[in-house]
This record gives C-alpha cells, sequence and structure tokens, in this order.
C-alpha cells in the first residue's frame, strides 16, 4: 500500500484490505447470531456500500437473508451538502420486518437518520444499521450503528466503495487525506 493522489490531494493508506475483511468476518458472526430466523433484509445503500454489503451479505451465509438496494445523496466533493434526497426507492414490502441498513460510512448521520425516518413508515419490526465506517466526533442526529466495522476520526477517507467525486471507489485499501 502507497499513498494515493485524487483530483491533486493525496492520501495515505489507512485500513488494509486484510484488516477490512477480518472485520467484516466478525460483523457478520454478529448478525448470525443476532438474526438467525428472522429473515433479515440487507439493504444496501448505493453507491459506496456495495463492497461491504457485498462482503457481508456473503459473511451471513449460515442463515436466511435478502438483499435490496436504495441510492440516496448527500455528498458533494468533501463536505457534507446536509441535503438528501432518494434517487432509487425501496420496492419491497418491509411491514413486519427485520431491515439491515447496509451503510459505507455514517458521518453526520443526516443521510441515515433520513432514510430510517423514511423506512419507519412501512412498519418494519426493527431497523438495525451496519456500517463500515463511523465517525462519532461528526454526528449531529441522534443515530447508534449496531454493527460498526471501524470508528475513525473526522477525517475524509477513501476506498472500498467511499469515492472523493466518484473516484476511488475501487481501491481495496481504504486511505485517509493526508494534512497539507
Ligand atoms: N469519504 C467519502 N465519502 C464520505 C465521507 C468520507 O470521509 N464521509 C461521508 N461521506
Ligand atoms: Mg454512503
Amino acid at each position: 500500500m502507497k499513498q494515493v493522489t485524487y483530483e491533486g490531494l493525496t492520501f495515505e493508506p489507512y485500513i488494509s484490505k486484510k484488516d477490512i475483511a477480518a472485520r467484516v468476518e466478525e460483523l457478520g458472526k454478529e448478525i448470525v447470531r443476532d438474526c438467525a430466523g428472522k429473515m433479515p433484509l440487507f439493504v444496501c445503500v448505493l453507491n459506496g456500500a456495495f463492497p461491504f454489503a457485498s462482503d457481508l451479505f456473503r459473511a451471513v451465509e449460515s442463515i436466511d437473508a435478502e438483499i435490496t438496494f436504495i441510492r440516496l445523496k448527500s455528498y458533494e466533493g468533501t463536505e457534507s451538502s446536509g441535503a438528501v434526497k432518494e434517487v432509487i426507492g425501496l420496492h419491497e414490502n418491509i411491514e413486519g420486518r427485520t431491515i439491515i441498513i447496509v451503510e459505507d460510512i455514517v458521518d453526520t448521520g443526516n443521510t441515515i437518520f433520513r432514510l430510517i425516518q423514511d423506512l419507519e413508515k412501512s412498519k418494519p419490526a426493527e431497523i438495525k444499521i451496519a456500517t463500515l465506517l463511523f465517525k462519532p466526533d461528526a454526528l449531529v442526529r441522534p443515530v447508534k450503528p449496531d454493527y460498526v466495522g471501524f470508528s475513525i476520526p473526522t477525517k475524509f477517507i477513501i476506498g472500498y466503495g467511499l469515492d472523493l467525486n466518484e473516484k476511488a471507489r475501487n481501491l481495496n485499501d481504504i486511505y485517509i487525506l493526508k494534512e497539507a
């Protein structure tokens, strides 16, 4: 792993592919333990969560589970706009179901807070949050993720699904913005 550059910004290696894989396996075991017999519906928030959702979903192969995909947008460049709008909606009937929202990152919490409000209207039995990354110091909403891969400082991250203006999602490792 070495430094990478996008749009003139330099990022240094932060979490390795190997460490991500090991942590995702652990989260899968926690979900298996909590959700056996509940037939959870994983709701992957595109685009960022797709690598994490793919790995996490296969880490729960010992239980019955389903997956679906939604798309929202709340981030431009390296600063959160705070505005969230749904682009692709959920078509499944989620009434009475255990929902596991799968996110790449919970930062301000605005995106997931708004999503939970939307999902609750359809009366699921419970909504759990699985996020690969969590920035607890950036949180401005009353949101508590149930499954957290890594808690990290309030710094800009890319790789393994996380982007800078849609670039860098295909990096296998996670990188952090290097201080000037
Ligand atoms: N990187 C990429 N996308 C994000 C981040 C981040 O650190 N926080 C919220 N969306
Ligand atoms: Mg996201």
